[in-house]
């Protein structure tokens, strides 16, 4: 029997708490009980993000969250500066796209952190309403300087969006300080909550553009999210076991402390690196910007997918994710967000080392987890 263990960016396992408390029974989504559970999720996810701007929930995926705020700011001829470099930068301007927005890339090689001197060039030639960036690029594992990006923004008066879905709760993000005037969270990913909920925090100079733009779409304009706010409630009916899942998970992340929470996430990805390395693999992502919420590994040249991640997955039921788009094949990814713990890392370093060796990769069985031990035998007590 192989049990299965999530090792992807999300979504990622749940505590016994968080699944239980999802099968509570349902109460009437407008009324005190479930308003004071909303209150309770809004609040902690403004000491989580470090901001006083408003929460906005929706029922959907991350990405409903990332159409929610393009919608609800950027019209027909609307020109937007997007940061790319990697998948899911590049849906930002499909999303862009999609409403008629007009998209200015700041190209970016995937793996590489983007330049905050050509987000400037690009900003200088182009008339934009907005910049947006896609703080840790999941596709490629990188992460993004923000507080820099937010520097340009506020320069040049544009709107920040941020697509925090694979950083916030897992590294830090300081949504005031760096001016974000959104930020986009997804609940499966580092909060290890289920996933099915986005929320976004609004900064008052958003609301400003929100409330002048032509909005073409009914379900995710923040307007009437907006609206709703006032009354403590959503204007469509939330999803309430996720709201129920999502306001335990909260509660777990505040317990450990963000700080402590942050340390564990770059100890996972500092291990998990040193590990690789050892193991005699290529990082993908330049070092400098690794992400510490997901590592991108090139699969050897001699290797397949199958022989890694197909081999993982049939032996020891550990999921990993393979690599998208112009990646696909070529890397493979472990998810070290939400619960993972240095224990669920270290054994599955241990199954790679196994599967690696039995795909004919040369390495020494040991001396991977024995360098992800000497991380993180640094970090505890
Ligand atoms: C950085 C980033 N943005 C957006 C998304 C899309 O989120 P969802 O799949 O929840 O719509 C993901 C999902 O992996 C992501 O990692």
């Amino acid at each position: 029997m192989v049990k299965q263990k999530l090792m992807i960016p999300g979504p990622v396992s749940l505590t016994p708490e968080v699944l239980q408390e999802m099968a509570r029974p349902l109460i009437g989504h407008r009324t005190p009980d479930f308003e004071e559970i909303l209150i309770k999720c809004w609040d902690n996810m403004k000491e989580i993000m470090r901001t006083k701007n408003d929460i906005i929930l929706i029922t959907g995926s991350g990405t409903a969250g990332m159409d929610a705020a393009i919608a609800s700011t950027i019209e027909e001829g609307d020109e937007c500066v997007c940061i790319m470099g990697g998948k899911f930068g590049e849906r930002m301007a499909d999303i862009v796209r999609s409403y008629g927005g007009i998209p200015r890339e700041v190209k970016v090689d995937w793996g590489k952190g983007v330049d905050p001197d050509d987000v400037e060039r690009v900003v200088e030639e182009s008339d934009a309403k907005a910049i947006t960036l896609t703080h840790n690029e999941t596709s490629t594992g990188v992460i993004h300087d923000a507080k820099a990006i937010g520097e340009i923004a506020q320069k040049h008066g544009l709107l920040f969006i941020m697509d925090g879905i694979t950083s916030v709760g897992g590294d830090l993000v300081e949504v005031d300080r760096w001016g974000v005037d959104i930020c986009i969270v997804g609940s499966q990913k580092c909060l290890a909550a289920p996933p099915g909920l986005a929320m976004l925090s609004v900064s008052e100079d958003a609301w400003g553009v929100i409330s002048n733009n032509n909005t073409r779409n009914f379900y995710l304009n923040l307007a009437s999210y907006k609206k709703s706010l006032k009354k403590n409630t959503t204007p469509f009916t939330p999803s309430v076991s996720l709201v129920y899942g999502l306001s335990k998970a909260l509660d777990a992340v505040l317990k450990e402390g963000m700080e402590n929470r942050i340390q564990r996430h770059r100890t996972l990805a500092k291990a998990t690196r040193e590990a690789v390395k050892a193991m005699n693999l290529e990082l993908f992502a330049d070092e400098k910007v690794a992400s510490n919420t997901v590592t991108s590994i090139r699969i050897p040249e001699k290797l397949t997918d199958e022989d890694v991640r197909g081999r993982m997955k049939r032996e020891f039921g550990i999921l990993l994710a393979g690599g998208q788009a112009q990646v696909k094949g070529k890397i493979f990814r472990i998810g070290h967000m939400g619960n993972v713990d240095y224990l669920d890392l270290l054994t599955v370093l241990s199954a790679l080392e196994i599967v690696l060796k039995k795909s004919g990769h040369g390495l020494v069985l040991g001396e991977g987890v024995s360098a992800a031990q000497e991380i993180i035998s640094n970090e505890i007590g």
